[in-house]
Formats: C-alpha cells, sequence, structure tokens
C-alpha cells in the first residue's frame, strides 16, 4: 500500500511555536489566575513552577518523544510501542474525540465577546444577566461556535507547515505582545473604593506574588497540589494524544531537549503574565473575592472590571478578547489536528477528505453542545458532586476521568514494560545530553504512577469515599 507522504514542521521554531499554541489556551488566561487567587497566591505559584519542572516536564517530553520515535499518532503509536497496548492508544484517542466537541463552542463564546467589544457594545457587557442571556439564546452561540469550527477546520485542512505552523507563526508572537501590554497596563491601575480606600495594581500584584499560608493545613496543601497538578496537565495539552501527533511531525534533527525546555518555559510564562494582568485588575476594582471560578470570571467580572476602566476599558476589553481568541484557536487547531491525524492513518485516507468529513461530523456536534443552555438543556450531577450541563459533561469525561487515568497507564507503560531507556534514545538521538534524565527515570516509574492515581481518584470524587 502507498504510504500517504507526511507533513512536517519547519525546524525547531515552527515546532516549538505550533506546540506552545496547543499549550496556551483558557487554560493559562482563565483558569490559571483563578487558580492562585484561590490557592494562596505564591503559595500556588511555588507547587506550580515545583511541579513543571519535574512532572510536566517528564509528561511532555514523553509525549514528543513518542510522536518523534514512532512518527504516529496516538493510536499507531502505542501499538507501535507494544502490540498489547494499543487499547491505550484508542483511549488516547478519545480524549481530543471528546474535547473538539465543546472547545469550538469556547471558541465561539470568545469570538462574540470580540466582536461586542471592537463594536463598541461594552457597556452592555457589563450588565448583569449578559452572559446568560447569551448563552441561553438558540442563536447566537450557534452562530459564534460554527464560524470557530469553520477556521479551525480551514487551518487544519491547509497541512501542517502550511496551515498549522504558519497561523502559530503569526498568531503567537502577536498574543505575547497583546498580553503583555494588558498586564503592564493592569500593575498602573488605581481606584478609590467607595469607603476612600486606595487600591493600585501594584498591591494587586502583591497580592498574587506572595504565598499565603494563613490557614494552612496538610490537607489544604493536599488539595493545592492536586489543582497545580490538574492544572498543569490541562495546560500543557500532554496525555491527549496532541503532543504525540505534534512530536510525530518534528524531523529528526531537532534537538528535542530545547525544544521541550522551550514549550515549558512559554507555556509558564504566559499563565504567569496572564496572571499579572487580571489578578490586580480584579483587585483593584473588586478585590480579591471578585474572583470567580469558570465561566463566570472571563465573561461576567472582567466585562464589569473593564467597564469601571472608562473609556480604556473598551480597549483593553478588545485587546484581551482577540488575545484570547488566538490562544483559543491555536488550541482548537491542535484538537483537530490530534484527530484528522489519527483518522489519515487508521483509514489510509488523505488530509483534506478526513478533514471535511470530521468537519462536518463536528459542526453537527457543536451545535448540539452550543445548544445545551437552550434547547438541550439538562442537569446532571456529577460523581464529584457538581451539577453541569452537556459541555460540562463533556468536560467532565475527558479531562477529569480520561487524562489522568491514561497518563497513568502510560507512566506504566514507559516506566516498566518498555522501559524510560526507549524514551532516552530518542532525547540523546542527535548524540544531545538528555540533562533531567534522573529526575525522568524517578518520575515516569515511580512518583508520576502514584501522582496520577491519587489524581484520578480525587478528580472522580472517589477520593471522597475514603476520607
Ligand atoms: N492546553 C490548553 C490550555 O491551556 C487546553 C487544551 C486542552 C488544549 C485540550 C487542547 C486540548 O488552555
Amino acid at each position: 500500500m502507498e504510504k500517504k507522504k507526511k507533513g512536517s514542521f519547519s525546524g525547531q521554531l515552527g515546532f516549538v511555536l505550533a506546540a506552545a499554541g496547543s499549550a496556551v489556551g483558557v487554560g493559562n488566561i482563565w483558569r490559571f489566575p483563578y487558580l492562585v487567587a484561590k490557592d494562596g497566591g505564591g503559595l500556588f505559584l511555588l507547587v506550580y513552577f515545583a511541579l513543571i519542572l519535574t512532572f510536566g516536564f517528564t509528561l511532555l517530553t514523553s509525549d514528543i518523544a513518542i510522536g518523534r520515535r514512532t512518527k504516529q499518532s496516538a493510536i499507531k503509536a502505542y501499538e507501535t510501542m507494544h502490540r498489547g497496548w494499543k487499547f491505550l492508544g484508542i483511549l488516547t484517542f478519545l480524549v481530543p474525540v471528546l474535547i473538539m466537541t465543546y472547545y469550538a463552542v469556547i471558541g465561539g463564546w470568545i469570538t462574540k465577546y470580540a466582536v461586542v467589544y471592537v463594536t463598541g457594545q461594552a457597556k452592555a457587557a457589563a450588565e448583569d444577566g449578559y452572559f446568560t442571556s447569551f448563552i441561553t439564546s438558540p442563536v447566537s452561540p450557534v452562530v459564534f461556535t460554527l464560524l470557530f469550527m469553520a477556521v479551525t477546520s480551514f487551518v487544519v485542512y491547509n497541512g501542517v507547515e502550511k496551515g498549522i505552523e504558519r497561523v502559530s507563526r503569526f498568531l503567537m508572537p502577536f498574543l505575547t505582545l497583546l498580553i503583555v501590554i494588558i498586564a503592564v497596563y493592569s500593575l498602573t491601575l488605581s481606584h478609590t473604593t467607595a469607603e476612600g480606600d486606595v487600591r493600585t495594581g501594584i498591591e494587586g500584584f502583591l497580592v498574587y506574588i506572595t504565598p499565603n499560608f494563613e490557614g494552612l493545613t496538610v490537607s489544604k496543601f493536599m488539595s493545592i497540589l492536586l489543582d497545580a497538578m490538574s492544572q498543569l496537565f490541562f495546560s500543557l495539552s500532554v496525555s491527549m494524544g496532541i503532543m504525540i501527533t505534534y512530536g510525530s511531525y518534528v524531523k529528526k534533527d531537532v534537538d528535542l531537549n530545547r525544544a521541550v525546555g522551550q514549550i515549558e518555559v512559554f507555556d509558564t510564562l504566559i499563565a504567569f503574565i496572564a496572571g499579572a494582568m487580571i489578578i490586580p485588575a480584579v483587585y483593584v476594582f473588586s478585590g480579591v473575592e471578585g474572583m470567580s471560578a469558570g465561566p463566570g470570571l472571563m465573561f461576567v467580572s472582567l466585562p464589569k472590571v473593564f467597564a469601571k476602566m472608562g473609556v480604556a476599558g473598551v480597549f483593553v476589553g478588545a485587546a484581551f478578547f482577540i488575545m484570547a481568541i488566538f490562544a483559543t484557536l491555536t488550541s482548537c487547531i491542535s484538537v483537530l489536528e490530534a484527530i484528522v491525524s489519527n483518522c489519515m492513518e487508521i483509514f489510509h485516507v488523505g488530509r483534506k477528505k478526513v478533514t471535511l468529513i470530521l468537519t462536518v461530523i463536528y459542526l453537527a456536534a457543536s451545535v448540539i453542545i452550543a445548544l445545551g443552555y437552550s434547547i438541550f438543556y439538562v442537569e446532571v450531577t456529577l460523581p464529584n458532586g457538581s451539577v453541569g450541563q452537556l459541555l460540562d459533561i463533556m468536560d467532565y469525561i475527558s479531562n477529569s476521568f480520561m487524562m489522568p487515568f491514561i497518563c497513568m497507564l502510560s507512566t506504566i507503560l514507559i516506566g516498566w514494560v518498555v522501559g524510560p531507556k526507549w524514551i532516552i534514545e530518542e532525547m540523546e538521538t542527535n548524540g544531545e545530553r538528555f540533562t533531567r534524565k534522573h529526575i525522568y527515570v524517578v518520575m515516569i516509574k515511580y512518583i508520576a504512577p502514584i501522582m496520577m492515581f491519587v489524581l484520578f481518584l480525587q478528580s472522580t470524587g472517589l477520593l471522597n469515599l475514603f476520607s
């Protein structure tokens, strides 16, 4: 059978930007700042940085090395590693399959807000109930979701170098610039409250980075640790086959050690700057109590903060949501690409055909999820106790349930079945030195499987059964 020609990134920079494009998403600009505010500021930062250098590095290295060594996507790659472990490839493949049903919906919401700000309706967006009335409408969210999905498909349709790499090369520097500008502006803010107190952006920044040990107990520390771990996992786009697919497009002469380091730094830096952008702004106008969980922060609290900035807020709001579109688009592209590449390998069909078929399927699926707050509204209590609609259910199955489970199995596969040497060889393929080799081996064999098991118990709510 004739083998379809496989695409590749032009070189190290193209790969790093595309992988960072996948990694930098709503997780960095919305979830990370919220978790820092909730989990003791600098304390969370310290825990997160320590985990990135050990745990995050191990998972990212594994995925990318698996991809480049096998030159295949998840399903085939796991089969190549070990015949009996193809099931793990299939499980991994199912994660982007599920995420894709709702990612474009979130992208659509962000696009809608960008349009609202650019067309000068910032005031309306800050009103109570605006977000709820938007997502419960049966038309507008669908239109924006379809638009976002179509753009994503168009990029993937154009291939690895001409589509994904080209878009990432343009969007990632632009995103970085925008986020830095907004963060600097945020630090210069100051506001006098009704009680006559003056709150400044710099104070907000100190709240952000100062470790808060008040009321810290062992169980509180454990919950911070688990929050940091699941955040890191989601943020680096690991254990869902995405980095395996992107790794499979990396040429053999690229130094993976440097590439992994750069992706780690990029992703963490953007998350840190996002915190420096959001936390001081929210602090100045609403106090730290203003930080809310979930979509509320991005779509409800921030528009109120922008409104309090006066005229400047219209521009800052527009810049923020445009930046968020870039972050979400490059992530969404990576999710679709992981599905496309697996399908190309299994069905031996070309990129264009696979992309078109998947686009039709996901346009339909996204519409259903987008209507999950109106026509298809449901209330389901999830095993971890929260009540969710369709989008939350998909998110729960893929992120809380499947990802830790898959990650645990793949650390066992690498650590104990195939052996870490298999990865190490790939990291040293051009005679490079895999400097963090020892940490890698200890992490992959012992620490990561145990941590993943605990995370799995916690995020599925099973841990509560024991305590
Ligand atoms: N890594 C992305 C973020 O930090 C999230 C993501 C999840 C991207 C799943 C792709 C797939 O927001």
